[in-house]
């Protein structure tokens, strides 16, 4: 069962730290670099403290409090959701036995190698984003940055907490790692490609928010279902905070293209670049490039291992619970994206087992339809023809089946002399990169907002939009 944090415990939790000394003696001597590692990598803006939402409790009721808090001095906590006591496994060869609360020796290397791939992403977002508060739109946007900065700072502790607390010495040496290694880093890279992506500007950063935070959901969805209890309830607790990383991405987008659309009424023209705005097509260009780096994370169309994991228990589905077939799909079949002899984009029908990436791929781009939908309605009812798309999944590739061939946004093959000369048409170029950076000048001002974003509709919980989301040292 889980119990009550206690903040006045250096390490916040509701894992009943305190009876495990050497757990607990592990954690806190990994602490300090942790810190450490916040204070060289993490946000590079001196604030005076930021009115931020720290986890407190798991249940229904009430489970975050919100107050000024000096980022420094932040608590970091560990927390898992709730145990069920009735819960089985609901796939795999173990379907409908016990969840395991330890890690069973078969899979240990396994289910170590998935909690880090996924702990590296959640300080990576941290360093990708480290020198946005300096261009900040407004300090309601601002403190937004902040809060995602310290729930991904929380989401490595969580999965820092799972590698100290099961998985031994190798634990603690791989939680070590996830400290040495930086995005963009020549000599020790980030493992996922996305993660080594700058994101030098706010409109990349609601991109990264809305599509490379939204990967994030599936694949802790994915870990949610897993045999390994402890894992299962971190994920279901993170997946809780990562909604607002989300919301975040979403209204960020819904803004710029407000925006946007209010200059192009107000002129009469789509010339907004020159009204301090960031044209449609910069936005298209933008979201090509964040949606088919993000299609990236979910690897090959096709994959044994993630087959073999899914039938071991150790990573499902997305809402296995919900899928109506046996869940176990030994005998079901998918049809997965491929290049024929030809050359040509085509399906072709595997075994359901080793299609599971794709799998999620697909319930992933399901999901990514609602934002353009959104986007869509705000142009659509200022009278505007113009509409915002999904680029193709062969589109801007670097992994799987067309990482070896190029195409357009609507799927047209292209040859790599074509691509090279008209990639400009659909990923940003410097002119554009440089446009959007020249519009990025902080706005550090209660109530005010730059001009080439809306104001949102809503404060933070409840707070006006004037409210003093920051204080700035
Ligand atoms: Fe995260
Ligand atoms: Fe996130």
């Amino acid at each position: 069962m889980t119990s009550t944090p206690d903040y006045a415990e250096k390490i916040p939790n509701n894992v009943d730290l305190a009876d495990d000394r050497r757990l607990q003696r592990a954690l806190e001597s990994w602490q300090p670099n942790f810190l450490s590692w916040w204070e060289s990598m993490g946000p590079t803006l001196p604030t005076r403290d930021v009115y931020l939402r720290t986890a407190v409790n798991v249940g229904r009721e009430g489970w975050a409090h919100f107050g000024h808090v000096a980022m420094r001095d932040y608590r970091w906590g560990i927390f898992l959701a709730e145990r069920d006591p009735d819960r089985r496994i609901g796939f795999g060869e173990h379907q409908g036995e016990p969840p395991w609360q330890k890690v069973p020796g078969e899979y240990r290397s396994d289910l170590r190698r998935l909690i880090v791939i996924q702990g590296d992403t959640e300080p990576a977002s941290v360093e990708q984003q480290r020198n946005l508060g300096a261009t900040a739109p407004s300090l309601y946007d601002l403190r937004n940055l902040f809060q995602v900065n310290v729930e991904e700072g929380r989401h490595l502790w969580a999965m820092v907490y799972l590698l100290h607390a099961y998985f031994g010495r190798e634990g603690r040496e791989e939680a070590e790692e996830l400290l040495h290694r930086n995005s963009g880093s020549q000599d020790a890279p980030r493992i996922l490609g996305a993660f080594n992506e700058e994101t030098p500007d706010w409109l990349s950063f609601f991109m990264f928010t809305y599509f490379t935070d939204r990967d994030g959901k599936y694949q802790l969805g994915t870990l949610k279902e897993s045999a390994f209890d402890p894992l299962s309830r971190t994920c279901e607790f993170m997946l809780k905070e990562e909604a607002h990383h989300m919301m975040v991405g979403t209204t960020g987008v819904d803004r710029v293209v407000e925006r946007t659309v209010q200059l192009t009424v107000e002129h009469d023209s789509d010339e907004v670049a020159a009204r301090g705005g960031i044209p449609l097509d910069v936005i298209q260009k933008y979201l090509n490039f964040h949606y088919s780096v993000s299609l990236d994370l979910f690897g090959g169309e096709t994959s044994t291992n993630v087959a073999n994991y899914y039938t071991a228990g150790l990573k499902g589905r997305w809402l296995e619970g919900r899928r109506r077939d046996d869940h176990k799909l030994t005998s079901d079949s998918i049809m997965v994206d491929t290049v024929d002899e030809d050359g040509q984009i085509a399906q072709a029908e595997v075994a359901a087992l080793v299609g599971l990436n794709t799998d999620l791929r697909r319930e992933y781009i399901a999901d990514c339809e609602g934002g353009v939908k959104r986007w869509n309605r705000i142009l659509e009812s200022a009278g505007l023809e113009a509409r915002l798309k999904l680029p193709h999944v062969a589109f801007n590739r670097k992994v799987g089946a067309f990482a070896g061939i190029e195409a357009t946004p609507d799927g047209e093959r292209l040859s790599a002399q074509e691509w090279d000369l008209r990639r400009g048409e659909w990923l940003p170029t410097e002119v554009d990169k440089t446009h959007v950076r020249s519009l990025m000048r902080p706005v550090h001002e209660r109530g005010k907002i730059a001009a080439w974003i809306a104001p949102p509709r809503n404060g933070i919980n409840g707070q006006p939009f004037d409210y003093e989301y920051v204080r700035l040292a």
